[in-house]
């Protein structure tokens, strides 16, 4: 639409304010309409990340996720309550756009790395003018706090999702130089046994919280419990020695 607002993915950081980049600091204290993604009950990570940067005038736009769980998460009926959560939230947002107000939704990490913002993308981008402002991920965060050096020469990341099942995660994991198993939360039991299979669990990584002051890193074999919190991964840095 002629004269719309535009909608500014922004990437916030992994929980570090001060890992939000000067770029989507700036877009953000300009923006006059904040929008975010947030568990019900929750103030939402994205948010809490951005409270030092809103200006004090700004409109907020909440989005609080449905209750799906009386859904498998594979089932038709979860995707149809996602979609149609999504689908009201993208038009919530396309009428602060119509209103030729610009819109700043905020990213948890990088906007385009398993990030909420891609379902506003996808129903988007064909009406509106989208800026996307990249965020530090969660696992260059993590691999930074753990001191990790994660791939050398020719070394190739595989980035897996925990909610994989354990066959197709050790097979991934076997052939892989590095790792980072996002998605750990209470996947982690799996996660251990896959990456055993593997023959890679001396060199995980457990870390929670990355980068706020509740982070946790430890070996994986030391983690006493497989009870992790949903802002969790494992890196699995290169079995390559230095040279
Ligand atoms: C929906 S994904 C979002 C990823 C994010 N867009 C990024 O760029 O890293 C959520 C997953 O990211 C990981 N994650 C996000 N923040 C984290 C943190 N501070 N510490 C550890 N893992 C984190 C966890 O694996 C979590 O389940």
């Amino acid at each position: 639409m002629d004269g719309a607002g535009k909608l500014l993915g922004l990437g916030v950081g992994p929980g570090d304010p001060e890992l939000l980049t000067i770029k989507a600091a700036r877009l953000l204290r300009g923006a006059q309409v904040v929008a975010w993604f947030a568990k019900s009950g929750k103030t939402g990570h994205a948010r809490r990340i951005a409270d030092g940067y809103l200006a004090p005038d700004a409109e907020e736009l909440r989005f609080t996720y449905p209750y799906t769980t009386e859904f498998p998460k594979r089932s038709d009926e979860y995707r149809d309550a996602m979609a149609a959560f999504y689908d009201d939230a993208a038009e919530r947002i396309a009428a602060a756009l119509d209103d030729r107000r610009d819109v700043a939704l905020l990213c948890e990490g990088d906007p385009l790395f398993y990030g909420s913002f891609m379902y506003m993308h996808d129903r988007l981008a064909a009406r509106y003018a989208i800026e996307i402002v990249p965020g530090v991920t969660a696992m260059a965060a993590c691999w930074s706090r753990a001191g990790l050096p994660m791939t050398r020469g020719d070394d190739c990341l595989s980035v897996l999702a925990g909610t994989l099942d354990e066959d197709t995660l050790a097979r991934r994991l076997k052939s892989a130089d590095a790792a980072v198993i996002m998605k750990v939360g209470r996947h982690l039991g799996k996660v251990r046994r896959a990456l055993d299979r593997a023959g890679l669990s001396d060199r995980a990584v457990y870390v929670e919280n990355g980068s706020t002051p509740d982070e946790r890193i430890v070996r994986l074999p030391d983690m006493p419990t497989d009870d992790s919190p949903y802002f969790s991964l494992v890196l699995v840095p290169t079995g390559r020695a230095t040279s």
